[in-house]
């Protein structure tokens, strides 16, 4: 015969051997475990004995429960919660900061306003109208590999895609807007690719639209050569490689020499006669040029970091120690 002292007793030893906690619960505390056995002797007993017996399994077994609960819990993080050497950092005293992207975000804002630019966004769930049709790359076109996509397809059948690039929101802007047209739009964009030292999948890039009845390939050059003087504040060597971009005619990519190798950073050119239709403009006189940096690109320069991945990789100690590098 068990007994509330008897179950008590098995109990603090189980407990002192460190029995696993998902026997404890069964052993006391399941459908046939010693806690239900005890409560059914209760209807052989007097009203009297019945109360005080009533209230001491009733501690007996909220001790168990809370045991198990609160065991369970720490199981479940040691099992789960890789600790990981940032939360041997203590931040308690440590104030939030804009991550080190944002900043070079910001900067790149500013000095782009000192040229008149204003700033658009779009958003990161794009149709394929958007991210691909509008922007003279249709369907089949073997351009489309070149941005491997990640699609998305909500419950209504419709599917949609995590914008590969921020051109996007060129098409989007002159549906809204007419020439001339100074802006530049940052966020967010995914490609379903691996990564290495200079790829991401989830990256950010600036975009950039210029339009008006005079904008050239010169004054393309000159703004870009603006940009870089203001951002780096030293000579930096840059490279203009003639490129392929279905949205501009001609198109290049911009390179950076860092270390002695080229690092690519943007892709540009002037924007094809047939994406200004497609965002409404039929204006023949109006012409311009477009471009796309990868932000963490320049970010690698800036903060002197070898490998892409560390930058978003959470760690405290690595963001501050950014965070105090003046832009
Ligand atoms: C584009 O995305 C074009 N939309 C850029 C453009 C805009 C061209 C306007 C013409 C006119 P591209 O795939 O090359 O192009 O990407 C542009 C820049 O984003 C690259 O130069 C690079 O700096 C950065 N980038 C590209 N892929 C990655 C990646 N996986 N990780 C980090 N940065 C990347």
């Amino acid at each position: 015969m068990i007994s509330i002292e008897s179950v008590k007793n098995e109990y603090k030893n189980d407990i002192k051997n460190s029995l696993d906690i998902d026997k404890i619960e069964s052993k006391y505390l399941s459908r046939k475990g010693y806690i239900a056995q005890l409560f059914k002797s209760i209807k052989d007993m007097s009203d009297d004995k019945k109360s005080k017996y009533g209230q001491q399994l009733n501690k007996l077994k909220e001790d168990i429960e809370n045991y198990i609960v609160k065991n369970k819990l720490s199981k479940d993080i040691q099992d789960n919660i890789e600790i990981n050497p940032v939360n041997s950092v203590d931040i308690s005293n440590q104030l939030g900061s804009l991550s080190p992207i944002s900043r070079l975000i910001f900067k790149i804002q500013d000095i782009f306003a000192e040229l008149g630019f204003s700033v658009a966004i779009g958003p990161e769930l794009e149709s394929e109208k958007y991210n691909f049709d509008l922007l003279n790359i249709p369907d089949n076109h073997p351009a489309r590999d070149v941005w491997d996509t990640m699609w998305v397809q909500s419950p209504d059948g419709i599917k949609s895609l995590l914008r590969t690039h921020t051109s996007p929101v060129q098409i989007r802007y002159m549906e809204n807007h007419k020439p001339p047209i100074r802006i530049i739009a940052p966020g967010k964009v995914y490609r379903y690719e691996a990564t290495d030292a200079t790829h991401e999948t989830v990256f950010h890039q600036v975009e950039g639209l210029f339009l008006d009845e005079q904008a050239s390939i010169a004054t393309f050059k000159g703004v870009i050569e603006y940009f870089f003087k203001e951002l780096f504040k030293q000579d930096i060597k840059i490279r203009l490689r003639p490129s392929y971009f279905p949205f501009t005619e001609p198109s290049f990519e911009i390179d950076i020499r860092i270390d002695n190798k080229w690092l690519e950073i943007a892709g540009a050119g002037m924007v094809n006669r047939k994406v200004l239709e497609n965002g409404g403009i039929k204006d023949k006189n109006i012409q311009g040029f477009a471009f796309g940096f990868g932000v963490e690109r320049l970010a690698m320069i800036i903060y002197k970091i070898d490998d892409i991945r560390l930058i978003h990789s959470a760690d405290i100690r690595f963001a501050s120690q950014l965070g105090k590098i003046k832009l």
